[in-house]
């Protein structure tokens, strides 16, 4: 009896260990299939393909520094509009008074997500919070939000994100690392106070795990962003690690959403790619800020980019690009590889200037003839251009270039390096007219384009698209 009681016991334990190393075993591996900075080629990929298929998005600055607009007390601020806080040094309490007048009536959603089709952008990117620390939606941890804390009372993102679904706009999420509102985060104060508040520091780590971390989990609940766009990640109480852990943190929240290079350390200042120094760091693409990568990348990135100066609304910000360099920026950044996502300042009303509701229309019916030449394309593998004035993309998985023309030309252009195939048709975008053309492997391509087409030209042509069934010659 004793024998079997005790061999008993012993079949007892050893089911209880064995079920414990099962356990165990079944953790790991849940662990390193959650490892999202260590994702494969393929996965990473497939993620991404809509956002490279989609190469022009509209970015979107609102929030409480619309109501300054760029001047405070009486005084024109200079640098950027929602940097006011900080460049007039306006004290938080100060600065809240702007926040309970937020109130922008006019706001439309659906009149913005239309907007967006009508320019051909396909997805978007807003400010939940920017470095004012002010959230467009009616945060858990925090009054100092657009319910809670202004008059206007309804919820921006909820609006926004539901117009955008109804419009096939993807819908994405700006938030900043910085808080000039969070007493544990808002070094400004701090340095500003330091000299006789004793003991006083930020918290910057606390901030982000009670307040940051929590805050992106909202968003994400809500409103189920395709794109976290990070920024401030500049600031020195921010690091590498606290970086990586965010691409982790959002990654485990929504495994298919899309990070910038912001959530970590690594962008080169404006330049906005990464450094190679070796480190790996965190983030799906890099970001250029108001410029453009001076030649193609085998990487992915995106150029962000203001239409006048500023991101925020500025009423003396009068220094609008025309439509044509808008145009040829995004036809210059897709040939290189990149997305262009184009800034709109909305005013405090919630109306979008109408300059660049101007711009936004002109590039709109530009794309409506010449959109197949930017979506669902890539870059050429040996160039991107030929000369000044031709850019060259290629739509994916096809034998098909396209050659894009920025200036009006002479009636013969010559191209190399493109080879059509044996009875290729070569046509211009937006008219039924097969064009003249002869090839050989010396002197490439010549292709006569009639006076017919060129006669058209006009200050609202901006570019012209040559179809081209070939394929690049490769040395
Ligand atoms: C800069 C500005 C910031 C803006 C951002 C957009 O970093 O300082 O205010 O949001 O550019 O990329």
């Amino acid at each position: 009896m004793k024998k079997i009681f005790l061999l008993k016991i012993l079949v007892v334990l050893l089911t209880i260990t064995s079920c414990k190393t099962e356990k165990k075993e079944v953790k790991i591996q849940d662990l390193k299939s959650i490892n999202y900075l260590d994702e494969s080629k393929e996965d990473f990929n497939e993620r991404i393909e809509w956002w490279r298929n989609a190469r022009f998005g509209m970015f979107i600055h609102w929030g409480v520094y619309s109501i300054p607009a760029g001047t405070h007390a009486g005084k024109e601020i200079g640098g950027l509009g929602e940097w006011i806080m900080n460049n007039a040094k306006i004290p938080v309490a100060e600065y809240e008074q702007y926040t309970k007048q937020f109130n922008p009536k006019e706001f439309d959603a659906v009149l913005w997500a239309k907007t967006m089709k009508k320019a051909g952008m396909k997805y978007v990117v807003i400010t939940s919070k920017h470095h004012d620390g002010f959230a467009l939606w009616d945060s858990k941890v925090s009054d100092y939000d657009v319910i809670d804390f202004s008059p206007y009372g309804k919820d921006i993102l909820k609006q926004l994100s539901d117009a955008c679904k109804k419009e096939g706009i993807k819908f994405g999420l700006y938030h900043s690392i910085i808080d000039w509102h969070h007493p544990e985060a808002n070094y400004n104060e701090f340095l500003r106070a330091k000299k006789d508040t004793i003991g006083y520091k930020p918290k910057f780590a606390n901030y982000l795990k009670n307040y940051l971390k929590p805050q992106l989990k909202e968003l994400i609940d809500n409103y189920d962003p395709e794109i976290l766009w990070f920024d401030g990640e500049w600031t020195r109480e921010f690091n590498h690690e606290q970086g990586l852990d965010l691409y982790q943190y959002v990654r485990s929240l929504k495994p298919s959403i899309i990070i910038n290079n912001r959530v970590d350390k690594g962008r080169k200042g404006h330049q906005g790619m990464n450094r190679n120094d070796g480190v790996k760091y965190a983030g799906d693409f890099g970001t250029p800020e108001q410029q453009i990568l001076e030649t193609a990348s085998t990487l992915d990135w995106e150029s962000c980019m203001t239409m006048n100066k500023s991101w925020g609304f500025k009423s003396n910000d009068d220094n609008w690009k025309s439509s044509e360099l808008l145009i040829h920026n995004l036809i210059d950044v897709v040939a290189k590889g990149g997305n262009f996502l184009l800034n709109v300042g909305p005013t405090s009303t919630g109306l979008i200037p109408g300059e660049s509701i101007e711009r936004l229309q002109e590039i709109g019916n530009w794309l409506d003839i010449n959109g197949e030449a930017i979506y669902n394309t890539e870059r050429l593998e040996n160039k991107y251009k030929q000369g000044d004035n031709i850019r060259f993309t290629k739509k994916k998985n096809s034998h098909i270039i396209y050659s894009i023309i920025l200036k009006k030309t002479e009636n013969k252009i010559n191209l190399k390096g493109i080879k059509p195939n044996k009875n290729s048709s070569i046509s211009i975008l937006g008219f039924n007219t097969e064009l003249e053309w002869s090839y050989n492997s010396e002197n490439g391509l010549d292709i006569n384009i009639p006076n017919s087409i060129l006669d058209t030209w006009n200050d609202k042509t901006y570019a012209l698209t040559i179809k081209i069934k070939g394929e690049e010659k490769l040395k």
